[in-house]
């Protein structure tokens, strides 16, 4: 079955009318209930929109002239003016079955008698004579007419000169079904170049049955809390406290609660005891930034778990896709895998730990595709899945799409300057690191995991540079990088090696910085530490010219490929982009008002987060996932992504600059271009992705200082300080006590701070995300898992005899199953993909933006910057010199310009972690 998060029928289906399409689906908002105190005249209730808010600012009111929408609007009579409210309401593309049902029915009644939509227009100004809050002028709005799938209602407001100042409007939805608004227009506002006034809501409002507190819609223009208009400081404060809820209660799909909890929901221990799964957030052990609170009842045979039977993730409503990612994309997509292409796979192989046999049976998977068992709805995969699913001659076969990599160059993943060049330019550029000490040496206790120094010699390292320089010139000249997964695995290995089907080492890849910048690799150090009564073992494999060595050498090579895409999935992909960024949506939400121009800053940048991460929660990351069953640490996957927050991530670090400073790829200097010199200057992330994290700087930079000239303006931002605080303290709480946390004092401490999060959201995760299909659709180069010990692991002579006859199939052995390796390649190639309506950074302003002369200045300098980006990006990869990004058979390095189509493209930038 499909299930769209978007898509909760609540109605009775009983059909009574065969009428129009329905409104876009679903249940409907709710908020709290507003405090007795609130008055009944401007009874609010308060709203966050979906999008930010735009409307025109307005002067002072007389007559005004009218735009040619709509015709006669204005009716002066006396100090009156008509002014005219157009609401748009979307209906659904889909034209969902439940909505054409007995409520439905009703709500065309509504319609017809004209009372669907009550709204009342809220004065930006205290009454002068009284100090209080001017009566909101009300009136229904009927529905006038329809136009493709925008339905708009249409109301006549009386409004006295007196009223001053427009600052927001509240919505009743009187349906029983909640609509999606797309934005109120009002008209003949009465005042000397007055124009019209437009809100872009594109919010849910909820049903008044669901809940009767009024929504409410501010106008565009933006102001830090000490500027908010007299008339509008309560409905600011009532809209923050309903988003922040109360912290009670199941959250229900209509709601619009931001509230926080930690991630007690990845295991089913009800089920099954072994599918406990430990807490992560909120414990010593197990550290981890907290995600959305859903509230759903707690496990009967673990108080601590969160159960997950309800099969209903909560988000936000305004947090889920909208129709378009949903119908035609992303949600859709990722369920039909999940509901109908995993459960062929798994039927379709009937041994889950069978390999493959030969290499050519992995090309099948390109040329002739898997061949499923029937099942229904295939045909309906296929319009979703048109990538994945193909018809060759009428049988149902699954066949994959040839990856850019491969179909360049067929042998590029066997090689190692390939190995060595992804490691700067491919969908895991974030690992590498500059060899500071001689011997490298562990940090964990020698008493449990023994020898800490590395058993990489000297010696090996001189035999195959000698010529170039001395180990010591290479320290010196900053030529030795390393891969360390060496601290990270080696403290789960014994536990990972107790499970079935998979294995463990921790491991360090030696690199070397050849001439032409290019990285040759030099050793790979395997480890397993003293267990089961057996002491530690360890072996170190180089590049080999005889061939038992070079068949170990690809061995080895197998096992850190399988660290390096953990690592990547769990720590560069998902802990640091994903996971992370969840607590500064809640915190945002909770803390900024809507008008808060910061909260409009950040806003794009958090589209679709909460929902995609929802969807990782329900298939990716819980147990029995595919991150669990594809993985090398299985079960333990998830533990290990904490101890790597635990033990590796800093807020401070985010930052672009100051992660390769850490990593020891760049050191500061003042003289070079963006403050940075790099250590390896043809490293296409940092190259690319300097120029992005300034072209993003100069944008924020610009924003900030327009609304904070002064730093005490940032110091007495009461919201902005609270925000900045409940992510250090809730959202992060568990390293609350870090002394890295940047301080929020000045314009130039919330610049570095917005930065670095816009940073995450959009170069950061683009550059993690949108190659996953390029560089790891072919399994053989980046497999997942790697799942037979070293045959030089106190080998057997059995196993030995096996790899010296065969060791091709031992190889084929050690990678993914079949099953593995095809879910994780239909998960791919779904991750990789842009939605028809992704978002591009600086591609569109927000509206609140463009109604602001200085922050539309702003934005189309960022703008172009950005399409300048493109070009200097295109010369790079021109470059015959930067043989890192581009040569016979390379892809070229574009994870980071800017722009793209919709579909798997391996480039394009989006504002926000929407997949
Ligand atoms: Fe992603």
């Amino acid at each position: 079955m499909l299930k769209p998060h978007v898509y909760h029928p609540i109605a009775n289906k009983t059909l009574l009318l065969p009428l129009h399409k329905p409104f876009l689906h679903g249940a409907a908002f709710g908020f709290l209930p507003l405090s007795p105190s609130s008055s009944s005249s401007s009874s609010s209730s308060l709203s966050k929109t979906g999008k930010g808010l735009k409307a025109r600012s307005v002067p002072n009111r007389t007559k005004a002239t009218l735009d040619s929408t709509s015709t006669a609007l204005t009716d002066d009579v006396g100090s009156v003016s008509v002014v005219k409210a157009f609401v748009t309401v979307k209906q659904t593309v889909g034209g969902f079955i439940t909505n054409l049902g007995f409520q439905r029915g009703l709500d065309d009644i509504q319609d017809l008698l004209g009372k669907s939509l009550l709204l009342e227009l809220v004065s930006a100004e205290l009454d002068p004579k009284t100090g209080q809050e001017k009566e909101t002028i009300k009136a229904y709005a009927h529905r006038v007419k329809q136009k493709g799938d925008d339905v708009t209602y249409e109301a006549d407001f009386n409004v006295g000169q007196e009223f001053g100042e427009i600052g927001a409007v509240l919505v009743q939805n009187e349906h029983h079904k909640e609509m999606f608004l797309t934005d109120i227009l009002l008209q003949g506002l009465g005042f000397p170049d007055s124009h019209p006034i437009i809100i872009n809501c594109n919010s849910w409002v909820h049903a008044k049955f669901d809940n009767p507190q009024k929504r409410v819609f501010f106008t565009h223009k933006s102001y830090i809390p000490s500027e908010t208009p007299s008339g509008l400081k309560r409905l600011r404060n009532e809209e923050l406290e309903a988003l922040r809820g109360n912290g009670v209660g199941e959250r229900k799909s209509f709601e619009r609660i931001y509230d926080y909890d930690v991630y007690n929901d990845l295991g089913e221990p009800d089920s099954d005891p072994n599918k406990k799964r430990p807490v992560l957030g909120g414990n010593k052990l197990f550290p981890y930034p907290r995600r959305c609170r859903t509230g759903r009842p707690r496990c009967k045979t673990d108080p601590e778990s969160e159960t997950r039977s309800s099969n209903i993730f909560y988000v936000p409503r305004d947090e889920c896709f909208s129709e378009v990612k949903q119908l035609a994309f992303s949600a859709k997509t990722f369920y039909s895998v999940f509901h109908a292409v995993v459960p062929s796979l798994q039927s379709a192989f009937v041994d889950k730990d069978l390999g493959f046999p030969y290499f050519t049976a992995i090309d099948k998977l390109f040329n002739e595709g898997i061949h499923l068992p029937p099942q229904t709805g295939q045909t309906l995969w296929r319009s979703i899945l048109p990538r994945l699913l193909k018809v060759i001659s009428d049988t149902n076969a699954l066949r994959f799409e040839t990856p850019e990599t491969m179909s360049r160059d067929k042998f590029c993943w066997f090689r190692d300057e390939e190995f060595a060049r992804q490691t700067l330019a491919g969908i895991n550029p974030y690992a590498l690191q500059l060899v500071t000490e001689w011997p490298m040496k562990s940090k964990l206790d020698p008493e449990i995991y023994g020898d800490p120094v590395s058993a990489i010699t000297k010696e090996m390292i001189e035999r195959q540079i000698k010529g170039y320089m001395t180990l010591e010139e290479a320290l010196e000249q900053k030529k030795l990088f390393v891969l360390d997964y060496h601290d990270l695995l080696l403290p789960y290995v014994k536990k990972v090696r107790e499970l079935p089907g998979t294995t463990l080492y921790g491991s360090r890849t030696l690199l070397f910085l050849d001439t032409d910048e290019i990285l040759r690799p030099l050793a790979i150090e395997l480890t397993r530490p003293p267990m089961d009564g057996k002491p530690q073992w360890r072996d170190v494999y180089t590049p080999a010219w005889d061939s038992s060595g070079v068949w170990l050498w690809r061995l080895a090579k197998a096992h850190v490929l399988a660290h390096d895409s953990g690592y990547h999935q769990l720590i560069s992909h998902w802990l640091r982009t994903h996971c992370c960024t969840e607590p500064y949506i809640i915190a945002t939400n909770r803390q900024l008002s809507e008008m808060h121009p910061i909260y409009r800053l950040l806003h794009p940048h958090f589209r679709y987060t909460m929902e995609i991460n929802a969807l990782a929660r329900e298939y990716l990351i819980c147990v029995d996932g595919i991150i669990e069953t594809s993985f090398s640490p299985s079960k333990y996957c998830m533990e290990l992504c904490s101890v790597a927050y635990d033990l590796l991530w800093r807020f401070d670090h985010q930052a672009l600059p100051a992660d390769l400073i850490s990593r020891g790829m760049a050191v500061e200097d003042p003289t070079a271009p963006h403050g940075l010199r790099l250590t390896i200057k043809d490293y296409p992330l940092a190259n690319d992705g300097l120029d992005l994290w300034d072209i993003l700087k100069e944008w924020v930079s610009d924003y900030v200082n327009h609304y904070y000239p002064n730093a005490s303006l940032v110091e007495s931002d009461e919201e902005l300080q609270a925000w900045w605080t409940e992510i250090r303290t809730v959202g992060h709480g568990d390293k609350k006590d870090e002394p890295w946390w940047p301080v929020l004092k000045t314009p130039q401490d919330l610049i570095q701070i917005v930065t670095t999060i816009t940073w995450v959201t959009s170069g950061h995760h683009a550059s993690v995300n949108f190659g996953q299909y390029t560089y790891a659709g072919y399994f053989p180069s980046r497999p997942t898992i790697a799942r037979r010990n070293m045959p030089t692991e106190e080998a057997s002579e059995k196993d030995w005899e096996f790899f010296m006859k065969k060791p091709e199939v031992l190889l084929l052995k050690c990678f993914p199953s079949q099953i593995q390796a095809t879910t994780v390649m239909a998960i791919l190639d779904v991750l990789s993909n842009h939605s028809p309506d992704e978002e591009y950074l600086g591609e569109k302003s927000e509206s609140a933006w463009a109604d602001n002369p200085v922050i539309k200045a702003a934005f189309e300098k960022f703008n172009g910057r950005l399409m300048e980006l493109e070009g200097i990006i295109d010369e790079r990869n021109a470059n015959r010199d930067l043989k890192n990004r581009t040569g016979a058979g390379v892809v070229p390095y574009e994870f980071l310009k800017p722009f793209s189509e919709p579909g798997v493209t391996g480039k394009g930038v989006p504002y926000s972690i929407s997949i």
